[in-house]
């Protein structure tokens, strides 16, 4: 490996760090406020509004690269499209998640609740799992553009799937509970 190569990757494991950490600060933040606001009746609503919007860009980028992932481990797209595809999203996810924390912190969640609190683990899931996904993004890179799938090692191949497994998962798992949250009386 050469010496400029070795600089880059602890640069990224150095911006992953930072990453890791400002996440763990927005979802503490977030739950504090949370926990601690009582925000009139005209805010709590346009916050859930606010808060449903951040869920469809969010949630509408994690499905479209999962979906681009998918259709290339069954060799329908290339690689290179894939990437293409993640550095539109990419944003949109991120932008969706702090969305989403933001107007969390309006919304009075009820952490007492076991499904609330099951709830904010899995959007915390989804945030750290995004940081780590820019490590395998970058693996991915520095691959050949048309490299098929099943021609990866059995590692690669598993941390790609996991990672779009935790991540469906995880934002599956918020949706569902924020849903059972509002219609419950
Ligand atoms: C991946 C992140 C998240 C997703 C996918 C998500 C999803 C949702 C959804 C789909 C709803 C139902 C909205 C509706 O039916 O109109 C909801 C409601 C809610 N969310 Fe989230 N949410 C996320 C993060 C958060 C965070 C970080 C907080 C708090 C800090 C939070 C607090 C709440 C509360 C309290 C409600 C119920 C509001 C009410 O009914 O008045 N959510 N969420």
């Amino acid at each position: 490996m050469t010496l400029s190569l070795v600089e880059t990757r602890r640069a990224a494991r150095h911006r992953r760090a930072v990453a890791y950490w400002v996440v763990t600060g927005g979802m503490y933040l977030s739950l504090w406020l949370g926990a601690t606001l009582a925000p009139p009746a005209w805010l709590h609503y346009a916050s859930l509004f606010a808060h449903l919007a951040s869920v469809i860009v969010g949630l509408g980028a994690a499905v479209l690269l999962e979906t681009k992932g998918l259709l290339w481990t069954t060799g329908r797209r290339t690689l290179d499209e894939l990437r293409q595809t993640e550095r539109t999203v990419t944003p949109l996810a991120w932008l969706g998640i702090v969305g989403l924390l933001g107007t969390g912190a309006f919304l009075q969640p009820d952490l007492s609740d076991p499904l609330t609190a099951l709830k904010m683990l899995a959007v915390f899931v989804v945030a750290l799992n995004g940081v780590a996904m820019t490590r395998l993004s970058r693996e991915l890179m520095r691959l050949p553009p048309r490299v098929r799938f099943s021609s990866l090692p059995g590692r690669m191949r598993a941390w790609c799937v996991w990672s779009a497994v935790v991540s469906q998962a995880g934002w599956w798992t918020a949706v569902v509970i924020g849903m059972l949250n509002t219609a419950a009386p």
